[in-house]
């Protein structure tokens, strides 16, 4: 492998602003990596959308990364990891990394009681992608799911500590809060954002499971693989694109990335619908 394959980067989409937790945990495991980031912030939601429209859009959003020449692919939003990602894996032969298996594995390793919570949109709970990973390691687990939808639009209007979230969470949590887990996967890319909401209504006592922390390892580990890990000594930019600028995704990227975002690039969804 020579020097400019290396220096590829590293694709990431998202419904939305979700994937940017996933962005800060490859930041900080492969700081050396350049990534391109697609939010396609036009159609967001995707967590209460149909399967195979779920479908068509990630392939569309993999498609426009591949136009960036990147090195492989992180699927940073669990829906489209639920649903899409044999489609996808199907459809390139470069990695492509979900949220699933990692967020698994690192549920796996916290859980003492094998009582663990699981919390997503809509179409990740439906579509049971967490509880069946976690049944097939272990038959005996005690899983108790519960969608969470409106923590999406909260997320996105940047709402991590306002009252109505911590209500909101009271009445989405209050289920799993009987069941005495002591571990909660984040089924959703954007719920880390409200980690303080949801640490606090859940209790301190259980162990939140952000998949964006193991799936940064996963991806270091393909790339390694493949041998296509940056041997660059400066650190790796982001290039952020979004099919709709709200007025926020800056706003928020810059306050959850701790980081300055100098531009953010707006992609005609036109131009996704002919890939
Ligand atoms: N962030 C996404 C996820 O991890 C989806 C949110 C949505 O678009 O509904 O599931």
């Amino acid at each position: 492998m020579n020097f400019i394959d290396r220096g590829r980067p590293i694709g990431v989409f998202d419904s939305g602003i979700g994937g940017l937790t996933v962005v800060k945990r490859l930041a900080s495991t492969l700081p050396n990596e350049n990534i391109v980031y697609f939010g396609d912030t036009a159609r967001v939601p995707y967590g209460s959308k149909s399967n195979s429209t779920v479908i068509e859009y990630s392939l569309q959003d993999a498609a426009f990364l591949k136009t960036k020449n990147v090195k492989a692919i992180v699927v940073a939003c669990n829906t489209a990891s639920s649903i899409a990602i044999k489609s996808l894996k199907q459809k390139y032969d470069i990695p492509i990394i979900g949220m699933i298996e990692p967020g698994t594995e690192f549920a796996l390793r916290s859980t003492k009681n094998k009582k663990i919570g699981i919390i997503g949109t809509r179409a990740t709970i439906d579509n049971k992608a967490y509880s069946k990973a976690l049944k097939k390691v272990d038959k005996k687990l005690k899983v108790f799911e519960k969608a969470c939808p409106l923590f999406v639009p909260l997320a996105e209007e940047g709402w991590v500590e306002h009252k109505a979230t911590y209500e909101i969470a009271e009445e989405y949590l209050k289920v799993l809060k009987k069941k005495e887990i002591d571990t909660l996967i984040l089924g959703c890319t954007h719920y880390p954002i409200l980690t303080k909401v949801i640490q606090k209504v859940i209790g301190e006592n259980v162990k939140l499971i952000d998949s964006g922390i193991a799936a940064a390892e996963l991806v270091r580990d393909e790339i390694n693989r493949i041998g296509l890990l940056s041997h660059s000594s400066s650190l790796g930019f982001v290039d952020f694109f979004v099919t709709d600028i709200p007025k926020k995704f800056k706003e928020i990227a810059e306050l959850f990335l701790s980081a300055p975002v100098k531009e953010v690039k707006k992609v005609e969804l036109e131009e996704i619908w002919h890939y």
